[in-house]
């Protein structure tokens, strides 16, 4: 264990010298608010996402995926370890990252193309030009119809693209994407992985991908990166060849087939723990 985040001196990064992102030998432990009870989180994780390279990070529900993309993204600080923005530490990495929540947090009282633009609004944007440019991102993905609606008349599938459009937006290299499809219904999902990928096959911005289904991590990444039920723990990864652009009759194929068996078996196990988080 070492000792604190800034217990390894600059040189000994352990990662590859063209990685974009990497988390290097990170622990998290939080403390029960109620008893004070440490629980650790996330134990000793490692790993690099390349420039342009699409990661994705598959585990069983609680076993610190977003508590990973939270201390990547500088919300959480780890409790050892460090993350490297291109080999350098930096305390205010925020500024590289787009970053989609879990829930799709969309204000319901803006209308759509005020959502869209808010983050540019935040970074310090005028108003009419954060509308200007999220009214022409919704026109080019087919939603500039809707730019004067409200969240609530909208489906759940059009409120993510809304938020993934927002994120979008700030013109960030790096994207990290907390489960941005995980309440959407098995064929809006489908319609929803091929969007991202027809917008990543423009820009081939990094993305780190979170999600706990398998069929959509190997759908859209390079690489697979298990991780086993808490605390969290990189289990192994998985590189995906497959051909791109790629599109939904992948997923029939003997090759994908292949790719999915191999992630289900080494994270099935981690998902019956997960299940059962009392039994040594
Ligand atoms: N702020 C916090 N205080 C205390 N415990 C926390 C805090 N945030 C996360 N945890 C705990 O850390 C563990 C990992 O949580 P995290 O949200 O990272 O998991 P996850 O893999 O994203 O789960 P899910 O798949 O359900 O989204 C959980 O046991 C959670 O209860
Ligand atoms: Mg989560």
């Amino acid at each position: 264990m070492l000792e604190g985040a800034n217990a390894m001196h600059p040189d000994e990064s352990i990662s590859p010298p063209q990685t974009r992102v990497a988390m290097e030998r990170v622990s998290k432990t939080f403390y029960e608010e109620t008893t004070g009870e440490p629980v650790l989180a996330v134990d000793d994780v490692s790993f690099g996402v390349r420039k342009s390279e699409f990661v994705t990070i598959v585990g069983p529900s609680g076993c610190g995926k977003s508590t990973v993309l939270n201390i990547i993204a500088g919300l959480e600080q780890p409790s050892d370890g460090r993350i490297l923005i291109d080999g350098v530490d930096e305390a205010l990495r925020h500024e590289h990252f787009g970053y989609m929540f879990q829930k799709d947090l969309l204000f319901p009282w803006r209308r759509v193309r005020d959502n869209v633009g808010i983050g540019l609004e935040v970074l310090g944007t005028p108003r009419k030009e954060a509308r200007e440019r999220a009214t022409q991102i919704l026109e080019r993905f087919d939603l500039g119809a809707f730019a004067d609606k409200y969240p609530a008349q909208l489906s759940g599938g059009m409120r993510q693209r809304v938020a993934l459009m927002r994120t979008l937006l700030c013109d960030r290299e790096i994207l990290l994407l907390d489960e941005p499809f995980g309440a959407l219904d098995a064929l809006t999902r489908s319609v929803m992985q091929e969007w991202l990928l027809s917008i990543w096959e423009d820009d081939h911005r990094t993305i780190l991908f979170i999600t706990h289904d398998i069929e959509e991590a190997v759908f859209l990444s390079d690489r697979v990166l298990m991780m086993s039920a808490r605390p969290g723990r990189i289990k192994g990864e998985i590189e995906v060849n497959l051909p791109r652009p790629r599109d939904h009759t992948i997923v029939t194929t003997p090759e994908f087939t292949e790719l999915k068996k191999a992630v289900l078996d080494q994270i099935y196990e981690e998902s019956l723990k997960a299940a059962r988080p009392d039994e040594p």
